[in-house]
């Protein structure tokens, strides 16, 4: 059974695409199975923001295919690990866990990697450069995660 990962921020068109396209270039689909999803519903069934689908081209990532689906509490049952952007994210899924079990399925995506205090900011009104830096977080983040997923 592959361990099952999803990663969450708020609008589902600019982190958590980059996340899921990150890591998913780093592991055997067979052995992870990455998904991404939002808090909000602002944007469901669209593509991911322009400037996620260019920073991860950039880097040979296309994450142009994927389309925005809004969390549910069936992704407590379906994920093994739920890793989200930053902490209103976190707090969001929190109120949404139905148990301990749910509960203990969430993480802050840069504290599980070892940089404690720290999130991956929303880049969604500010410039390319705050997506590029959001790339090089979730890059370096991922890159601390694969031990804990390979471990499982
Ligand atoms: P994301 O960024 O949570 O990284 O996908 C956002 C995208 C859209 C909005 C906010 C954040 N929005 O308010 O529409």
């Amino acid at each position: 059974m592959p361990v099952k990962v999803l990663m969450v921020c708020l609008g589902n068109i600019c982190r958590s695409p980059l996340a899921e396209g990150i890591l998913k270039s780093k592991v055997n689909s067979s052995e992870v199975v990455v998904d991404s999803a939002g808090t909000a519903g602002y944007h469901i069934g669209k593509a991911p923001d322009i400037r996620s689908i260019e920073v991860a081209l950039r880097a040979g990532i296309d994450i142009s295919h994927q389309r925005c689906r809004r969390f549910t509490p069936e992704d407590f049952e379906n994920f093994d690990y739920i890793f989200a952007m930053d902490r209103e994210n976190l707090m969001d899924l929190q109120r949404l866990a139905r148990n301990t079990a749910d509960l203990n399925k969430l993480y802050l995506l840069l504290e599980e990697a070892g940089i404690p205090g720290e999130e991956v900011p929303d880049p969604y009104y500010g410039g390319n450069d705050g997506f590029q830096k959001v790339f090089r977080m979730i890059d370096a983040a991922t890159d601390k995660l694969l031990p804990l997923l390979s471990k499982s």
